[in-house]
């Protein structure tokens, strides 16, 4: 959050269909406007859709690796968040991602998998043993096709209930 400069951002693809926006841009911090944008996204999921803006700060604040793809702008400038994901990890063993969320008038264009080859790409997350992450039963065939397998033997997740 606050100011961002060029290092925090990186050009990327653009969306594969003529006519479109030919250019993203990957930014890894988000600015005070990003961060408006990102409670945007929340607003629209079933998972974020409460969460205020002093908690998602201080949430962000806590994240090890934010990714976040914005339309063309300019260098260091880039424009209206389209993508959001972040991912807490130890850096050797776990990373795992949260908050995956395209923009609703963005999606079906293929931003989802250059969102996840973003994030899985990054350094830290391209070293680590696991990638993880939860989502609905629908959704497992879309992370398949990024090499994620839902195939843990009798895994289940466990959660404790705190608020
Ligand atoms: C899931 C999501 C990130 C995918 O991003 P996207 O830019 O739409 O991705 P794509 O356009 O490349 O679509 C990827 C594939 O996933 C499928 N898909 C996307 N959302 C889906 C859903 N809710 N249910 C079932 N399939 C879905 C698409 O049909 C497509 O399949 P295809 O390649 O066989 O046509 C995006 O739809 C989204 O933000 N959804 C709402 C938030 C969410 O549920 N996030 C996941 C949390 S785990």
């Amino acid at each position: 959050m606050g100011t961002q400069t060029e290092k925090d951002t990186e050009k990327t693809g653009g969306c594969p269909e003529e006519g479109e926006a030919p250019l993203f841009q990957i930014v890894w911090r988000l600015s005070d406007a990003q961060v408006a944008e990102l409670l945007g996204l929340y607003r629209n999921e079933w998972w974020t859709h409460e969460r205020q803006e002093a908690d998602v700060r201080r949430m962000l604040e806590h994240t090890d690796i934010v990714v976040g793809l914005c339309e063309g702008g300019r260098a260091g400038a880039p424009g209206r968040l389209v993508a959001f994901a972040r991912v807490v990890t130890d850096y050797v063993y776990k990373a795992t991602l949260y908050d995956v969320i395209v923009a609703p008038d963005y999606r079906g264009r293929g931003l989802g998998p250059l969102l996840m080859n973003a994030v899985l790409s990054h350094p830290a997350v391209a070293k680590v043993a696991h990638a993880e992450l939860y989502c609905l039963l629908e959704l497992v065939p879309f992370y398949r096709t990024l090499g994620f397998t839902d195939e843990l033997g009798g895994l289940r997740l466990m959660r404790l209930r705190k608020s």
